[in-house]
């Protein structure tokens, strides 16, 4: 345990320290430095109800407004499209996206014809999955679904405000089923940690997800969300989280091989999370987070606001931070071993002979406390290190949750300080606020203007 702390501490003091994000003052205009392809993430943050525990950047779905925001999208891509960049993956992540199945298949239509797209990844509600929208997802070329069940344990969902109706655990497992085999890749969310959810239930959780075969299963640790969340779910037990975590890779078994410190694939090679996968990404869409040429960008978490800017042919973009090549290359290190393994050639090609030099501490550190083992340049997860692994995402994944959290707050809203603590973006998606001793920003710059109007950035198509 007290490694684990110290990890976790460690992690913690990492985030804080090197990521943070100022609103932006003047124009920020991210433009390809290369012909590379990139990923362009999607975000729609729509969602029939708003779950307790989320952390991502979501709102109550109309569909009037979410029809508008799709258009909205598209004139957003073409802007990227026009600014010069150029995809070859998609991830529509959320919310959810598939709460209007044909707009968003008709958006897929759109970027498909923009640019020779090889992988779509598109995120769902399992309430969703009926045969007609699979077959609309399908039809649009989607070929990784990862759908949210979280649970199939009827009175834990009904404590999650995702009890829709009574058998939804029973809903859930017919949908997967009716979507196995339907597309190369379906992947499962599933949360753990819950208060009062018992190894028995969790158990039972795995044991429907082997006997329904999934290509690919997510557990994630609880993590914090929401202004409410300690008042309604207490603060997550790390010890609790360590034995349920072995419980988890116990029960899984041989059957599934980690992908990264969380996912786990029935075959090897199956991608992840698309943005672990890939060095940059273009973030679209309210709240969504962009890394371009070393910067993290934010779009406004303001629906109205977003869709007024880009409407404007302006990028809805509100805050951004710029990476030294030293952060970029420590990021693009952790994006590396969060899938497990990492080569430190692969690192110097990019950056140079110093990443030796550069990362010592950190491979040192790993390496002391048996997270990651070495040969020759690869330095990989050891099996012991797994949970070691689960720390490092967690911390990272909720110094994001703070980030998001004060990004959404409202503009109108007594001013926070200019810069907020941030974390990475390997999850592009905006976030829900958190409790505000989590949201509290690590300031780094005084100056906080009294009340900060969000200053949109302007990159007309033919700046
Ligand atoms: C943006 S949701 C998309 C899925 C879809 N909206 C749904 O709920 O079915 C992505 C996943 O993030 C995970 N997630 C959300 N909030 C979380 C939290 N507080 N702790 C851990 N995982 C969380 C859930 O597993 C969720 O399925
Ligand atoms: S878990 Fe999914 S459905 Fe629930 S609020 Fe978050 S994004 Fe929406």
């Amino acid at each position: 345990m007290l490694i684990d702390s110290f990890l976790a501490a460690y992690m913690r003091r990492a985030v804080r320290r090197r990521m943070s994000m100022r609103w932006v003052e003047k124009p920020f205009c991210p433009r390809p430095e290369d012909a590379r392809e990139r990923l362009l993430y999607v975000h729609v943050p729509f969602c029939e109800s708003l779950c307790p525990y989320c952390t991502f950047h979501r709102v109550a779905f109309e569909p009037g407004l979410a029809a508008r925001y799709f258009t909205t999208l598209r004139r957003e891509i073409k802007i990227y499209k026009d600014l010069g960049f150029r995809f070859n993956g998609v991830y529509v992540g959320g919310g959810t996206p598939t709460v209007l199945p044909w707009q968003l298949a008709s958006l897929i239509g759109f970027i498909r014809d923009l640019w020779p797209i090889e992988r779509v990844s598109v995120e769902a509600h399992p309430r969703h999955l009926t045969a007609g929208t699979v077959a609309v997802l399908k039809d649009a070329g989607v070929e990784r679904l990862s759908v949210g069940v979280q649970t199939f344990d009827d009175g834990l969902l009904e404590k999650l405000s995702r009890h829709h109706g009574p058998g939804a655990g029973r809903q859930a497992r017919q949908r997967l089923q009716g979507v196995r085999g339907e597309f190369e890749t379906v992947n499962v969310d599933m949360i753990y940690n819950f208060p009062g959810q018992t190894t028995r239930q969790l158990l039972e959780d795995v044991r429907i997800l082997r006997e329904l075969d999934m290509d690919q299963v997510t557990f994630y640790p609880l993590m914090q969300a929401g202004r409410d969340f300690r008042r309604v779910f207490g603060k997550p037990s790390a010890r609790r989280e360590k034995k349920l975590h072995a419980e988890i890779v116990g029960a899984l078994g041989d059957s599934y091989k980690p992908v990264t410190g969380w996912c786990f694939a029935r075959r090897r090679g199956t991608p992840d999370e698309y943005i672990v996968a890939h060095d940059e990404y273009a973030g679209l869409g309210s709240g969504a987070f962009g890394y371009l040429n070393g910067a993290l960008y934010a779009n406004s978490f303001d629906v109205a606001r977003y869709m007024e800017a880009v409407t404007r042919a302006e990028l809805p973009i509100v805050a951004v931070r710029k990476f030294p090549e030293a952060a970029r290359l420590r990021y693009d290190f952790l994006m590396r071993l969060f899938g497990g393994c990492l080569d430190l050639s692969d690192l110097e090609s990019k950056y140079g002979a110093r990443c030796g030099r550069e990362l010592w501490k950190e491979l040192l550190f790993l390496r002391l406390v048996g997270v990651i083992s070495r040969r020759g340049s690869r330095y990989c997860l050891t099996p012991g290190g797994r949970y070691g692994l689960v720390i490092l995402m967690r911390e990272f994944f909720s110094g994001a949750n703070r980030l998001r959290a004060f990004l959404s707050g409202s503009p109108s809203a007594p001013a926070p300080a200019p810069a907020a603590a941030a974390a990475g973006p390997a999850h592009a998606a905006g976030g829900a606020a958190v409790p505000r001793e989590s949201a509290r920003p690590s300031v780094e710059e005084p100056g906080a203007p009294a009340s900060f109007a969000i200053r949109l950035a302007s990159c007309p198509p033919s700046a």
